[in-house]
């Protein structure tokens, strides 16, 4: 009854349910999120929850068992880019959240993974919310999963679920497809509202924790791509995935991992029967690649810690318009314009009457700065239509007095190209430690002016 009167005291009588938010008075829209008629009056049940204050138990750091032994990961051995992205396996009693598009192959894949877990006779459990028992096995059978001994709930019970994994005692991994599907009784919310995402997104990381079972969950993306529900889902769970991609492949990003390297990723093709890892990452991306080309450069860039060769392309047309118009594909807009300012200024390339299209060739979107030099290199090409360097990579970023800045990891790049046949490498002037690079004709450019020397030979 203590917090009774807190309530009281505090004058709170309202909580919106959609933000969680509380007033004192009754009101048509909420003041915090902006959403309409989502004031409700606390009732009983929101009043019981608040009561239930009780002393915790101190832990000091000795009597922690934290070291996490190999056992406590269920490795996932059939999908090694998988298992890399999540830090070398699944972590017992972390919560994972997965987003994606509609369609873009979330549920597919986690099936496919509970199916390899409990081919490994761990436990596994899948809860739908979206599609029914009849469904998911109609998927199962496209995908060949034979002798599958993985176990479904189709509920949208938050109280259900919990109630159902406790009594089951021996859940490995435990799947949520997906949290906005999922409610709770405890308040009068609507479901895959703010509040309910996130009160069900507690009770389960506290399942997790406390019965040391794996917890992956779905997660809508919105139309501006963050996961439904503001950032607060990404801080209360352990590893954040991103699913993106177009028709041909699909990439799964780690935007955190309390386990492992961050900003990592895996690559899939999704083909007839379910997702296929891609291997070869370069060499997949590079597939059409047509070298006797102006207007194209091949960028050796970083997705995480691994080197990533992508082609960039650019096309340019005289325009009739006051402004001529620029677009891009997997590139900022804001990075081409300084590009061409810095073109303009330092190299008297001037294309300011001409319409500039850019293209990251296979949908990827490069966040990369060292991904300078590629697009002026592309850009260069087609403005003087000259190809660059039979058989080169390059990489560096561009800075605004014209000069070409060094960037991290120039080895690993290196390598790769190698390892994939290129013979020149076009980069910053800066040293290389590593001196294996002896099939490979590396062209050091302090300047842009220099690659355009290169390119023009003036
Ligand atoms: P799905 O996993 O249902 O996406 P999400 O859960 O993210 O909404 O993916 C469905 C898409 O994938 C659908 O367009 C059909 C396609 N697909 C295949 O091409 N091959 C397959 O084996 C499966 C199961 C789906
Ligand atoms: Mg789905």
């Amino acid at each position: 009854m203590q917090n009774k009167s807190v309530i009281k005291k505090l004058n709170i009588n309202y909580i919106c349910h959609a933000c969680g938010d509380s007033f004192s008075k009754w009101a048509g829209k909420c003041s915090s999120c902006g959403e309409w008629g989502s004031l409700e009056e606390i009732n009983e049940k929101t009043e019981k929850q608040l009561e239930t204050i009780s002393i915790g138990k101190i832990l000091t750091t000795e009597n922690i068992n934290s070291d996490f032994k190999t056992s406590e990961r269920i490795s996932i051995n059939n999908m090694p880019e998988l298992d890399q992205l999540l830090g070398g396996g699944l972590v017992k009693g972390s919560v994972i959240l997965i987003g994606g598009e509609p369609g873009i192959g979330k549920s597919t894949l986690l099936l496919q993974l509970a199916y390899l877990i409990t081919q490994k006779k761990f436990n596994c459990v899948y809860v739908s919310g979206e599609e029914s028992p009849m469904q998911i096995k109609m998927r199962a059978n496209r995908l060949h999963m034979q002798n599958c001994a993985l176990q479904l709930l189709a509920t949208t019970s938050l109280e259900s679920i919990c109630a159902t994994i406790l009594s089951m005692k021996n859940t490995d991994l435990l799947i949520i497809d997906s949290i906005q599907t999922i409610f709770s009784e405890k308040i009068n919310s609507n479901m895959g509202s703010i509040a309910q995402v996130k009160l069900c997104t507690h009770e389960l990381v506290t399942l997790a924790k406390n019965n040391n079972i794996t917890i992956i969950v779905v997660g809508h993306i919105t139309k501006d791509g963050a996961i439904a529900g503001p950032k607060f889902l990404e801080h209360m769970v352990d590893v954040v995935l991103y699913f993106e991609g177009d028709q041909n492949y699909r990439i799964l990003r780690s935007v955190k991992n309390r386990y492992g390297a961050s900003n990592e990723i895996a690559v899939f093709e999704m083909i007839e029967d379910g997702l296929k890892e891609v291997n070869n990452l370069s060499q997949f991306f590079l597939t059409n690649y047509n070298k006797n080309i102006s207007g194209t450069a091949i960028f050796a860039g970083m997705e995480g810690s691994r080197p990533l060769l992508t082609e960039i392309q650019a096309l340019i047309s005289h325009s009739y318009m006051p402004m001529p118009r620029r677009a891009t594909v997997g590139w900022d807009l804001n990075r081409l314009s300084i590009i061409l300012a810095v073109l303009a200024a330092r190299c008297n390339i001037i294309m300011g009457d001409k319409e500039i299209y850019l293209n990251v060739v296979g949908g990827l979107k490069l966040q990369d700065p060292s991904g300078d030099l590629a697009v002026a290199a592309a850009l260069i090409s087609v403005f003087y239509n000259k190809t660059l360097p039979e058989s080169s990579i390059i990489f560096g970023e561009i800075g605004l007095a014209g000069e070409i800045r060094r960037v991290q990891y120039a080895e690993r790049r290196i390598k790769e190209a190698q390892k994939l046949g290129f013979k020149v490498i076009i980069m910053p002037d800066q040293e290389i430690t590593d001196k294996n690079f002896k099939e490979v004709q590396i062209i050091k450019i302090k300047y842009l002016k220099d690659l355009v020397k290169i390119l023009n030979g003036n």
